[in-house]
């Protein structure tokens, strides 16, 4: 149980924050790149309670900024992209990539270019998104976690329909290591169900342990029999499963884009990343529980599907100032001190975990998890999540 000062430092991802000063530290996805094109050069984005324009300038480079015109507020999502940067539509103020005003054609001389500046931020695209660094400059690498680097397949995108709620629910699914066996008991076209739909598999699992790596923290469900499977969070907010990486970045306080990059691999590779989009799992698409009604446990994209109803309805955002927590949630209460603990590092100037300044290939036990089998036949098909 926490304090609502606590929940709220958790929780708040917007500039002035504790909590959005420390995910300000690392590159977010925050767009589907293929989206961005000369026909459709620009992109209205909301990216840690931010509301910014992407755009496409005619030479091909991206830039990222404040969608507001520093002039008088109209929005540079209708300006017109140039070589050098978008030109807002309004009286034609032109803005290059890194915030500088490069001409304001209605002004007699440059005065407004030498003092007016706006936010931009850097953007780079990779693996099929446009990513974003919102933080103190210099920015750090875009970490190469192994499932980006594999070259020997096939890299596909799964665009989930937005999340209703704060972004921290999801990471805290991430490190919560026993609903596997009790809210995915019922795998789609299963051949098995449990003998009591109230314990699910959980006789199956022995212990669930947890560790700190460099990057996040590793959760380990060791089976009756020894089987071990491991998977961590990548801190603070991405899930490495099987064959996939789970990414998420926050909207605003309240809302959260969730993406699923899946590797597979296949002879001959190929480069070409593949999007497929899913469809709304509750109606109406935008209200939240219990306006909007979810399908059951939606199988449709499974099991994220699942994970989501339960972390929707929680609340817009979860209160945990009168929850219960018990010894299977240590995966929980590990994930809340370590960002407390990395907030704090923050504060003090320092890199959190999870940043790096180099670019070596961090490895997550991608080959591992991959290749998992399970003593037991019936959760043999299951995604380890
Ligand atoms: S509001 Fe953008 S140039 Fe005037
Ligand atoms: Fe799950």
């Amino acid at each position: 149980m926490l304090t609502e000062e606590q929940n709220r430092m958790l929780t708040q991802v917007s500039p002035g924050t504790p909590g959005g000063a420390l995910l300000r530290r690392y590159w977010h996805p925050v767009a589907i790149a293929r989206e961005l094109t000369p026909e459709a050069p620009t992109m209205v984005l909301r990216v840690l309670g931010e509301d910014l324009v992407l755009f496409l300038q005619t030479g091909g480079q991206a830039g990222l900024v404040a969608d507001r015109c520093p002039h008088r507020g109209a929005s540079l999502y209708y300006g017109r992209v140039q070589k050098r940067g978008i030109s807002c539509a309004y009286h034609g103020w032109l803005i290059d990539r890194g915030g500088n005003v490069l001409e304001t054609p209605a002004e007699q001389g440059d005065n407004m270019c030498r003092t007016v500046r706006t936010t931009a931020y850097p953007v780079q695209k990779f693996m099929g998104f446009y990513w974003a660094y919102m933080g103190p400059l210099p920015a750090p690498v875009l970490p190469k976690y192994d499932i980006f680097m594999r070259r020997d397949g096939r890299h596909r995108i799964t665009v989930y329909p937005r999340l209703d709620c704060n972004w921290f629910v999801s990471a805290e699914n991430g490190v919560d290591s026993t609903h596997l066996q009790l809210l995915h008991q019922e795998p789609p076209n299963a051949k098995y169900k449990p003998a009591d739909s109230v314990r699910g598999y959980i006789d199956d699992i022995v212990s669930s342990e947890y560790d700190k790596t460099d990057y996040g923290i590793m959760k380990r469900r060791t089976y009756h029999g020894g089987t071990i499977d491991e998977h961590p969070l990548i801190f603070p907010l991405w899930l490495r499963t099987r064959s996939s990486i789970w990414l998420r970045t926050p909207i605003d306080d309240e809302h959260t884009n969730h993406w699923v990059l899946d590797f597979k691999k296949i002879d001959p590779p190929s480069d070409e990343i593949e999007v497929e989009y899913l469809a709304p799992f509750k109606d109406p698409p935008d209200a939240v529980h219990p306006v909007a009604k979810f399908d059951r446990l939606p199988k449709r994209g499974w099991p994220l599907s699942e994970d989501v109803v339960m972390w929707e309805t929680q609340g817009r955002i979860a209160d945990r100032t009168k929850e219960h927590l018990g010894a299977s949630d240590k995966g929980v209460a590990l994930l809340r001190r370590t960002m407390f603990e990395e907030i704090e590092k923050v504060q003090r100037g320092e890199d959190p975990m999870g940043v790096f300044r180099d670019e070596r290939i961090i490895d997550t036990n991608f080959d591992k998890s991959i290749t998992m089998t399970y003593p037991t036949g019936h959760v043999a098909k299951t995604v380890p999540v």
